[in-house]
């Protein structure tokens, strides 16, 4: 059967396109004779070798028809795509029969949605089915479909340029920060989110646009349902524009009454391939060495720093009674039921691949882990196995460079073993993953609505997500689903995930909303699809406010420094970092600490070399006591001693590039909106000095007092620890500025600087300046659990000093 349809297909390509069809039977006929027949009787032998003679004879004359009718049908020669080796590919998925009826609904309707299985064929064949549409009636199109990550645009776009056999920038391409692909013929785009809105600034009606993608609907990230309530109001303007959104785990009710007139088509069909789905009570009896996990993780029963532990039972009788499972069995579950999310258990994963590559089928794993710690040491652990040389292991995180990202892609020697975070669970097809290893968390900012602290938090994910990290399995081939965790567990999980709209900060998006004129911050996002808490949003209108970036704590409008800190695209913390170095003369530094503050840490902490890698970092540190400024002579040392420095200094040479092309964007963006820039000082003690000065004016009130062993209190009140990877990680009696904390284990400080209390009482915004004269000294109250006392003298200086700034910012 397949060696026909082969035939078929080869025969049709050649027909139409070597000859004009002047006379399609005629051609039809001639070429069989001239080409297939020879194919046809290879096939004919290795079908009679099983099957009667006869029944070749009548499948060759089917051959035959089937032909003459396809020549008629479509006598304008094959298009490219059809001519590219994945056409056959292309016709098998479950979305390639519902092109027409995909196009139908999309020119008949605004707004459409489609639904449909993972790999079943939307983000790669929905573009091309419009596209299609539109090449067949010689109209042209104009298709921006948004991914939500810059490694799922790229190899979008490189499947599909593929599948359509052309080059990249020819009729698709993508778009990326850094990276713009587009070609005055491209029609159809695949670009971030952050891209579309940066389009919508400079043209807020997308004009020249025809179709707006917006794929992956379900993850109802921030920057998407920010983008949605942008659209559904251009939709108003535009009514031509074609919105589609597309997902293949979404509640469609919520669409449904946010997009009045939606149209919702589903793609049935499974994935191309059939997934074992495995749960860890079957898992665990398979494995090669069960007793001996059990004890290497460590049971911590203090609960977690933010979710709550899931509703499972927790006591063994209880378990092998509600799974009918023997003791043993119940017994070990019952102490994995009782681990935080945070607690990740590699001993059980570096098992699950033994047992896999035990197997001696081939296929390449794919390991979910929450963050970028976690990938380390489950690869170092994969490493240690004595078998670590038959496999291909990458890792694979949103921060490393996207040609690192790439690599996965590319086929193996080894068993390819891809350690992922979330990163991997969309829109992403790596070709020989047979096995998904899933932890089933993941790990994402989450504001703390008592303390208003924002943090990045390991959490049970939702089983949307499961579902998606399911479908990055047999896409090619027959996969297997193993799911480190029990039912009982799947069971309590949440359907989806809290909107990130409803669990993140809100600053930047406040001030890009009253940067874009959109109307009060309240109510623009009270259009969002899942509006935000209005404590939240108080919260965030607050800091804007403190920061001196909006005029009223209603964010009607911005100030002057609000206008610059919205120019820069930074998060208004780090942009006025940046404005304050102007005069404090460290923009340089200032540029590499927003760089790296806005992305990630260079400083590495391999495991078993911490002293070492805390070591470097203390010299490079020199006395500066921040962990900011070593991060400024760790960039200074690297831009001469490249990779050989890195090595030596513990420090990242891919993460180190990004910071440096990051802070080259940022120098160009902050020339644009910075007139003059002076000198920056040259003494090493005065920059030292200037740098923290800016540290303590723009992060402030992020300030902690530490009293013993890099432990103390936030402004706040909160306990906090210094991250011991820190320089300040045994710090006594001094505050510190920093930017961000991480509760994980600990509520930890990992960018801290030492700061001395003039610059902070400087710098602490007035309305939290209280003085309450005690004989000589002033108190000062910054915030309400903190209060410092000051000599008259020192008050009054600071006094003056502090208007000075203040003019400053204003103007
Ligand atoms: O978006 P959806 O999950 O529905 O599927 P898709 O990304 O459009 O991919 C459809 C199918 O194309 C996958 O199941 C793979 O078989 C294939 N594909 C591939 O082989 N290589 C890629 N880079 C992308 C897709
Ligand atoms: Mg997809």
């Amino acid at each position: 059967e397949s060696c026909r349809k082969e035939c078929q297909l080869a025969e049709l390509r050649l027909v139409r396109n070597s000859f004009s069809l002047g006379d399609a039977d005629g051609y039809a006929d001639a070429v069989f004779v001239r080409f297939s027949a020879s194919r046809l009787a290879a096939a004919a032998a290795a079908l009679s070798a099983v099957k009667a003679p006869r029944r070749v004879a009548r499948q060759r004359s089917e051959a035959l028809d089937f032909l003459r009718r396809d020549a008629r049908a479509e006598p304008r020669g094959l298009s490219s795509a059809e001519m590219s080796p994945l056409w056959g590919s292309r016709q098998r998925l479950p979305a390639f029969a519902l092109g027409p009826q995909i196009c139908a609904a999309i020119r008949r309707h605004q707004v459409t949605l489609i639904l449909g299985a993972t790999g079943c064929g939307k983000t790669t064949q929905v573009p091309q089915f419009i596209l299609e549409d539109f090449l067949q009636r010689s109209a042209h199109c104009r298709i921006v479909a948004t991914q939500p990550r810059r490694i799922s645009a790229v190899s979008v776009a490189e499947r599909v340029a593929k599948e359509r056999n052309t080059r990249l920038g020819e009729s698709v391409s993508f778009k990326i920060r850094f990276e713009d692909k587009i070609e005055d013929t491209t029609q159809v785009v695949f670009c971030t989110v952050g891209i579309l809105l940066k389009v919508m600034q400079s043209n807020p009606n997308l004009d020249g646009a025809t179709h707006i993608i917006v794929d992956e609907v379900h993850e109802r990230d921030l920057h998407t349902d920010f983008l949605l309530i942008l659209l559904r109001r251009v939709l108003n303007e535009r009514p031509d524009l074609k919105l589609v959104l597309m997902s293949a785990t979404v509640d469609p009710s919520a669409f449904q009454s946010y997009f009045e007139g939606i149209h919702t088509v589903s793609i049935p069909g499974k994935t191309n391939f059939p997934i074992q789905e495995l749960f860890l009570e079957e898992i665990l009896p398979k494995l090669p060495d069960r007793p001996g996990w059990r004890r290497s993780g460590k049971s911590n029963s203090k609960g977690s720093m933010g979710q709550k532990p899931l509703p499972v039972p927790q006591d063994e009788r209880a378990l092998a009674e509600a799974l009918q499972l023997p003791m043993d069995l119940a017994t070990d579950l019952a102490w994995v039921h009782q681990q935080r999310p945070e607690d990740i258990d590699y001993e059980l994963v570096v098992q699950v691949v033994q047992m896999i590559h035990g197997s001696n089928e081939p296929g390449g794993i794919l390991i979910f882990m929450p963050g970028w710690f976690e990938i380390t040491n489950t690869i170092e652990r994969l490493q240690a196995l004595p078998f670590a040389a038959d496999l291909s292991i990458h890792a694979l995180h949103s921060r490393l460079p996207t040609w690192e990202q790439q690599a996965i892609f590319a086929p193996q020697s080894g068993r390819k073993v891809v350690v992922a975070t979330v990163l991997a669970e969309t829109s992403i097809t790596v070709e020989d993953i047979v096995y998904v290893v899933d932890c089933g968390r993941s790990r994402s900012t989450f504001l703390n609505e008592d303390t208003k602290i924002s943090a990045l938090r390991t959490v049970w994910y939702s089983k949307a997500n499961g579902f998606q990290r399911r479908g990055r399995a047999g896409r090619c081939r027959p996969g297997v689903w193993f799911r480190l965790f029990s039912s009982l567990q799947w069971e309590a999980m949440d359907e989806y995930q809290l909107p990130e709209m409803q669990r993140s900060p809100l600053e930047e998006l406040c001030l890009e909303v009253a940067s874009l004129q959109l109307g009060r911050p309240v109510d623009f996002l009270a259009e969002a699809l899942s509006p935000p808490s209005k404590e939240v949003l108080q919260h965030a209108l607050e800091l804007l406010h403190r920061l001196g970036a909006v005029t009223d704590a209603e964010g009607h409008s911005l100030t002057p420094l609000g206008e610059q800190l919205a120019r820069l695209q930074v998060h208004p913390m780090l942009g006025k970092l940046l404005l304050l170095s102007v005069p404090f003369r460290c923009h340089n530094q200032m540029l590499t600490i927003c760089a790296s503050l806005g992305y990630k840490s260079p400083f590495q902490c391999p495991m078993g070399m911490e002293k070492a890698a805390n070591q470097a970092r203390l010299n490079l540190a020199q006395k500066s006591r921040s962990d900011l400024i070593a991060l400024v002579n760790a960039y200074e040392g690297w831009r001469v001693g490249k990779r050989d420095f890195a090595r030596r200094n513990f420090l990242s040479h891919e993460t180190l590039d990004y910071i440096h092309r990051l802070r080259e964007d940022l120098r160009s963006t902050s020339r644009e909106v910075l007139s003059t820039v002076p000198e920056d000082h040259t003494d090493p003690d005065d920059l030292a000095e200037a740098c923290k000065a800016v540290l303590t004016a723009g992060l402030f009130p992020n300030l902690a007092w530490l009293q013993r062993r890099g432990k103390g209190k936030s402004i706040s009140g909160l306990p906090v620890v210094v991250h011991p990877g820190s320089v300040n990680s045994t710090e006594e009696w001094s505050t510190v500025v920093f930017y961000e904390i991480q509760e994980t284990s600990n509520r930890f400080l990992y960018d801290s600087t030492v700061v001395g209390l003039a610059p902070s009482l400087l710098f602490a915004p007035s309305r939290s300046w209280r003085e309450v004269h005690r004989g000589k000294r002033v108190v000062v109250e910054l915030e309400q659990s903190w209060h410092v006392a000051v000599d008259v003298q020192v008050a009054d200086e600071l006094f003056k000093l502090r208007q000075l700034v203040a003019n400053f910012l204003d103007t």
